[in-house]
């Protein structure tokens, strides 16, 4: 989720950090963090989901993060995701694939390269989690194909897509497929078709609904391409206070100022008038849970990183991350590798990122609950960690690198040029503005906030496009053994 947003006339990224409200507390992770208080009212024109969330917090209280969240976006009454294309001018924001071509492409060769070299030219499937308008699997199917000497395009047996939205399916379908191709449904829920290269391909809604194929043994390999789609994903928030972990949820009601613990009971009413918002205007916002949670009590101990933090730390969690990124473990251990790419601007445990996208601009992520997109940042760490949890032989974790350093590393220079030979003048210029938008490392740049994140099987050497250090620059997890093997970092590699 850039997911890029355009704010006046100046291109920005779709995750450009939220300004917020602070509360001031400087946590001993050596941040500035908030208890993070970002709020609007619920607008008349959008008062389905909007509604549907307001009543069940006055009934049942504050609701989690990622509950909320997990509504907003494929809540199928009204989720973000599921009655429209997000995508383009038109929409909230762009991504790489629909930035150029080339993109896209890279990925293909990056596919076929990653087969060739390392699976042993076995039959494989690609599966793409989150495909938006199918853009991306376009390009790299054309580009996989047109890889005649490799023999890839006789080795891919399938195409799997994961997509929660009835719209971009469909777009996906009429994309990959062809305007007049159909969907046939099959009895496990997934829908098919064929590619107009006739591969077959089949769509899951959920995730979930590959695990089945994670566990079997199915003999094919499984290449991954996974572009903006963990930062989509649920994530919740907690905060480390001398009373134990409290969970950070959505509450709806006139937002009390200047009471950190707010959390109303349904039928309670025991905070001041005073201490509310002077507008007393109805909005979704955070509180802070005054006791512990299911949610408080397990997720801040299933791991060191989050067990061993100081007090007054603030940490964003994304259980179902930590899910796809198990079930894409399991799926390279049988043969295969992943290409992540999302947004992460600092490394570590995500801190106080939830945001809104709408029109192209940053808003808060409380606002018109199903009219705007939400993202939060990627922990890489996380990722790698859960996709080596049951997989530690099999599977090698690597990043993340900056988007800009893997496109220059798989030829974007050579393609850019190669696309302009012979075009006229605009055109060469405007295939100019969308090779230097992708690999722009300007602060806000496409080529520095996104990461490329990479899974391989473990007899594999370094991802293709991964630039290989020299050994006095590998980190600590590759010189020294490691001591608890159960319980440790993934090889993660920083350039
Ligand atoms: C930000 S868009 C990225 C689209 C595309 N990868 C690109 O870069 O252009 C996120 C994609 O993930 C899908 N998506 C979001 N949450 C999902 C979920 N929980 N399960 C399956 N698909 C989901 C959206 O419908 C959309 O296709």
């Amino acid at each position: 989720m850039l997911r890029t947003i355009r704010p006046a006339r100046t291109t920005l990224v779709r995750a450009v950090r939220p300004v917020r409200p602070v509360s001031g507390r400087v946590g001993r992770l050596g941040r500035h963090v908030t208890t993070g208080t970002t709020s609007s009212t619920t607008s008349a024109s959008s008062p389905d989901l909007s509604t549907t969330l307001a009543m069940a917090i006055e009934q049942q209280g504050p609701m989690s993060v990622a509950t909320f969240m997990k509504h907003c976006l494929t809540n199928p009454s009204g989720g973000y995701y599921i009655d429209k294309d997000p995508l383009g001018a038109k929409g909230d924001f762009t991504t790489s694939p629909e930035i150029s071509q080339m993109f896209g492409e890279l990925v293909g060769l990056w596919l076929a390269a990653q087969w060739l070299y390392y699976g042993q030219k076995q039959p494989f499937r690609v599966i793409e989690y989150g495909p938006g308008r199918g853009t991306l699997m376009d390009d790299s199917l054309r580009a996989l194909v047109s890889a005649k000497s490799t023999g890839a395009k006789e080795a891919l047996k399938e195409v799997l897509l994961v997509e929660a939205s009835p719209v971009l399916r469909d777009a996906q379908r009429k994309k990959l497929c062809g305007a007049e191709s159909q969907f046939k449904t099959e009895e496990d829920g997934s829908i098919t078709c064929v590619t107009k290269y006739g591969v077959p391909i089949r769509w899951y809604e959920d995730s979930k609904m590959l695990d089945k194929l994670a566990s079997s043994n199915d003999p094919l390999h499984n290449y991954i391409v996974a572009h903006e789609f963990f930062d989509a994903l649920p994530i919740y928030q907690f905060e480390k206070t001398d009373k134990g972990w409290r969970e950070l949820m959505v509450n709806y009601g006139v937002e009390n100022k200047t009471k950190e613990s707010s959390i109303l009971l349904p039928g309670q009413t025991h905070i001041k008038s005073s201490d509310l918002d002077k507008d007393k205007k109805k909005t979704f916002h955070l509180v802070t849970a005054p006791t512990w949670t299911v949610a408080s009590k397990v997720i801040p101990q299933s791991h060191k990183r989050y067990r061993d933090l100081p007090e007054w730390s603030k940490i964003e969690v994304c259980p179902d991350a930590w899910d796809v990124a198990n079930q894409m473990g399991r799926l390279v251990a049988k043969g295969g590798a992943a290409f992540i790419v999302d947004y992460a601007v600092k490394p570590g445990v995500p801190v106080n990122t939830l945001r809104g996208i709408r029109d192209h601009k940053i808003c808060s992520p409380f606002e018109e609950p199903g009219k705007v997109d939400l993202s939060a940042d990627v922990d890489f760490t996380a990722i790698g960690i859960a996709s080596r949890s049951k997989n530690k032989e099999n599977v090698s974790a690597f990043g993340p690198i900056n988007q800009a350093t893997w496109l220059k590393n798989m030829g974007i220079e050579m393609r850019t040029e190669k696309l302009m030979e012979g075009k006229e003048e605009y055109i060469k210029k405007r295939i100019e503005s969308q090779y230097k938008r992708l690999v722009d490392i300007g602060i806000n740049g496409m080529g520095k906030i996104y990461k490329a994140f990479f899974l391989t099987h473990s007899s594999h050497g370094y991802p293709v496009g991964f630039p290989i250090p020299e050994p006095k620059d590998l980190k600590e997890p590759h010189q020294k053994p490691e001591k608890d093997p159960k319980d440790t970092e993934p090889k993660v590699v920083e350039v």
